[in-house]
């Protein structure tokens, strides 16, 4: 008998576990779970990293990330760079539903969601603008600090000198400085076995336009398999580079449990790559487990199952090789 579980990423993600546990008790879908789980929290405009209210890009335009897996069917959907829309997480899903293509982007991304019933909305509420701004003068002012810059330069790996690169990455160091990066992602099993992940964010604070956050990329941002699933966050750029999140789905079909997978999938990309940010991950398994491991101690996430009365939170220790 499977007992149905949801678990979630960030203090933020505990209205993702409330809400996705009211969907999954009226409709025992983990597919509703996850989708209005991550709702809740795109639709709370003091998250300033998901959704409404999030901080936008350098233009100051909101270009939003999402993405939608079911494990047990290798079925997903994402967007990308989705524009004055409310809701990307479920824009990722009606893609996984009803189109052919796995991954919309941009304006034809924007197009689609209209067509499927998406309304015009604007995610950038005036808090987050004058959030924007002030960050933008901050960075503006910080800009001739070339340490940072190489200091950014060797934790990430960059190595291309090109004026414009350096710029565009110093502009985006100076807000990472400021922490302004964020991601809710959510997993589910639901009593039918069916596992879902999904992944939402607004991006990095003053990222450069067209820049692709990892929430969106599947295998990195969301992995979901018949054993289990997974949900990164942190810098987008190195979940990417990794495939952090179907590294954990492969350390999961070797009967790893979720926490050792996490930690597993953390490790080896410690080997790889000097990585000193925060990179986190969550997981679950077909059997119910959940499990999530960080790099940093700020991280936290909270899970429920059907039959607990409250949710429990979990801080892990920080792994390091
Ligand atoms: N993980 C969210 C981002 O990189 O924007």
């Amino acid at each position: 008998m499977i007992e149905p579980v949801i678990i979630s990423n960030w203090r933020y993600g505990k209205s993702a576990v409330s809400t996705g546990m009211e969907a999954l008790k009226r409709t025992d879908s983990a597919l509703d779970a996850v989708e209005f789980g991550i709702r809740a929290v795109e639709d709370d405009p003091l998250t300033d990293s998901v959704g409404t209210g999030g901080i936008p890009n350098i233009e100051g335009v909101s270009e939003l990330d999402a993405s939608f897996m079911v494990g047990n069917i290798y079925r997903c959907g994402a967007v990308t760079c989705l524009t004055m829309t409310k809701n990307p997480i479920s824009v990722a899903r009606k893609v996984m539903e009803l189109c052919p293509h796995v991954m919309l982007c941009g304006e034809g991304a924007t197009r689609f969601a209209r067509a499927v019933g998406f309304q015009e909305y604007q995610p950038v509420t005036p808090a987050a603008s004058e959030k924007w701004k002030d960050l933008r003068e901050k960075l503006y002012a910080g800009m001739k600090d070339k340490s940072k810059f190489k200091e950014y330069q060797a934790a990430v790996g960059y190595d291309s000198d090109l004026d414009s690169l350096a710029r565009g990455i110093e502009m985006m160091t100076k807000a990472g400085q400021l922490k302004q990066l964020g991601t809710v992602g959510t997993l589910c099993l639901d009593s039918t076995g069916k596992i879902v992940a999904g992944t939402s964010t607004s991006g990095w604070a003053l990222r450069l336009p067209g820049r692709v956050a990892d929430s969106s990329v599947i295998g990195a941002g969301t992995y979901a398999t018949p054993a289990g699933a997974s949900s990164s966050t942190g810098l987008g750029e190195v979940s990417i580079r990794h495939g952090l999140t179907r590294s954990v789905c492969d350390f999961l079909e070797q009967d790893y449990s979720p926490t050792e997978a996490c930690e597993s999938a953390l490790k080896k990309m410690q080997k790889r790559d000097k990585v000193d940010l925060i990179m986190a991950l969550i997981a679950l398994d077909k059997q119910g487990r959940v499990g999530g491991a960080s790099t940093k101690e700020s991280f936290s996430y909270q899970y429920q199952k059907l039959g607990d009365s409250v949710m429990t939170e979990v801080v892990p220790t920080p792994v390091s090789v």
